[in-house]
């Protein structure tokens, strides 16, 4: 069993550089069904789990895939099945988009249910709603959803909820539809606009990404094309999160400081010392740090993705934190870990309350999901004495390279696997 060993206590010092966005590439991926002549060249793709995944996927529908280093060809123009039912397709949430793609280009699309991480209720009702407005028939049987239509006709589709899963998919979906689709009250979140622009520069005709409302007009086909991916702002919001805790100055390069604003805005008032540079963002943090209220949101919100991680760090700011998860109702799992190390903190439903320690120390502690498992390791990384963290499979799935990356600035962390 693989778990991280961690002494904690060490400063972080020096320059760390963020791969691309996983919630960006692992849309992206499946959009390159969409392209039916060429080859899809997409660069600055994170080597983590989550693709692997998606990579075995798309081998099993017929698309040729050649990996590099942080770059991946694919060409889907010899596609044999639209049957996505193979065990790699329950392990991850974004295969949904298997469901979009699959059914713009051939109209029909068999996939499992998607699997991801445990951190509450996500149903999949909007991305139905979406692709029954227009004009597919929807099954869920045997645990997968089938997915037929004659033809696919835009209109106009109102979410009850913004959601980035089903904002992306009913785009895929509506980019080779008849006509246009409007969808309103969409997510905003740079992964989504990222998406956009990978379909526009494979020739679809997208406006809005980035706004509340997106106007797709549906073309012929899309074919192969150049891309770079975006920035990871979960990523880079760890690494933030991590050198406020720790103390110390870290430079976050290859950033997009706009996508990193809420994050910032709070560190600041928290006594955290940030600037901002072209790509990159400075962190200074001698550890005086008081507590703040943090509410999570659909972007420009805070991040319910990072709401892990800086619970962690409020637990050892100075007087009394409120954190407010308004997105999942089950994302607080790594409290009962942090308390073994020492945190102070209550959960009411969706509410934390957060008294701050002096310090945490080590333990033996578990992940249960992606972002808990980055919250615990920055828990030991700030904590006295050894942390054991286990569950390390959750970590692989969202950051590459963790303990590589943290052990460059100085933290003494290693991967122990027996
Ligand atoms: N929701 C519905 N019905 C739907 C879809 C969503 O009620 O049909 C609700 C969900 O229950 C939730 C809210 O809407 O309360 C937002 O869910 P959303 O659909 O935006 O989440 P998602 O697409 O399943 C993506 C990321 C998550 C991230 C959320 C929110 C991917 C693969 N996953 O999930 O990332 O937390 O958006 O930003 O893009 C992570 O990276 O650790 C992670 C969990």
């Amino acid at each position: 069993m693989e778990r991280l060993v961690i002494n904690g206590g060490n400063p972080l010092f020096g320059d760390v550089n963020i791969n691309g966005a996983k919630n960006a590439a692992v849309a992206i991926l499946p959009a390159t069904i969409l392209a039916s002549k060429g080859v899809c060249h997409i660069d600055n793709v994170p080597n983590i789990e989550d693709i692997n995944c998606l990579e075995t996927i798309l081998k099993y529908l017929g698309c040729k895939v050649e990996a590099g280093n942080n770059c991946i060809s694919i060409d889907s123009s010899n596609i044999v099945t639209t049957n996505a039912t193979i065990p790699e397709v329950r392990k991850m949430r974004a295969s949904y988009y298997l469901q979009g793609a699959l059914l713009s280009r051939f109209k029909k699309a068999r996939v499992e249910l998607p699997g991801g991480c445990p951190i509450g209720d996500r149903p999949i009702d909007q991305h139905i709603k979406g692709f029954e407005a227009l004009g597919a028939t929807v099954t869920i049987e045997h645990g997968a959803v089938s997915i037929e239509a004659e033809k696919l006709v835009g209109t106009t589709i109102y979410f009850d909820v913004v959601s980035v899963g089903a904002t992306i998919n009913i785009m895929l979906a509506a980019t080779l539809a008849e006509g246009v689709t409007v969808l309103e009250n969409v997510a905003k979140e740079p992964h989504v606009v990222d998406v956009a622009n990978f379909l526009n520069t494979m020739g679809a005709k997208i406006k809005g990404a980035g706004t509340d409302v997106i106007k797709i007009t549906g073309v012929e086909e899309l074919c192969g094309c150049n891309y770079s991916v975006i920035p990871d702002q979960i990523e880079a919001g760890t690494f933030m999160v991590a050198t406020a805790a720790c103390g110390g100055e870290v430079n976050v390069t290859n950033v997009i400081p706009k996508h990193l604003e809420s994050i910032s805005a709070k560190l600041i008032e928290m006594g955290v010392e940030i600037v901002e540079h072209d790509d990159s963002v400075t962190v200074k943090s001698d550890k005086n740090l008081k507590g703040v209220n943090i509410k999570t949101l659909p972007y420009p919100g805070f991040p319910t993705d990072v709401q892990q991680p800086m619970s962690t760090l409020l637990t050892l700011a100075k007087g009394r934190s409120i954190v407010n998860e308004s997105i999942y109702e089950n994302r607080f799992k790594h409290v009962d870990e942090l308390k073994r190390m020492g945190a102070n903190v209550k959960i009411e439903g969706k509410i934390a309350i957060i008294d701050g320690v002096e310090r945490l120390s080590g333990a033996h502690v578990k992940a249960t999901d992606l972002r808990a498992g980055a919250a615990l390791v920055i828990a030991g990384l700030a904590a006295k004495g050894t942390t054991e963290v286990e569950g390390v499979e959750h970590i692989d799935r969202g950051y590459l390279d963790i303990e590589k990356k943290f052990k460059a600035l100085g933290a003494d962390i290693k991967r122990v696997n027996d």
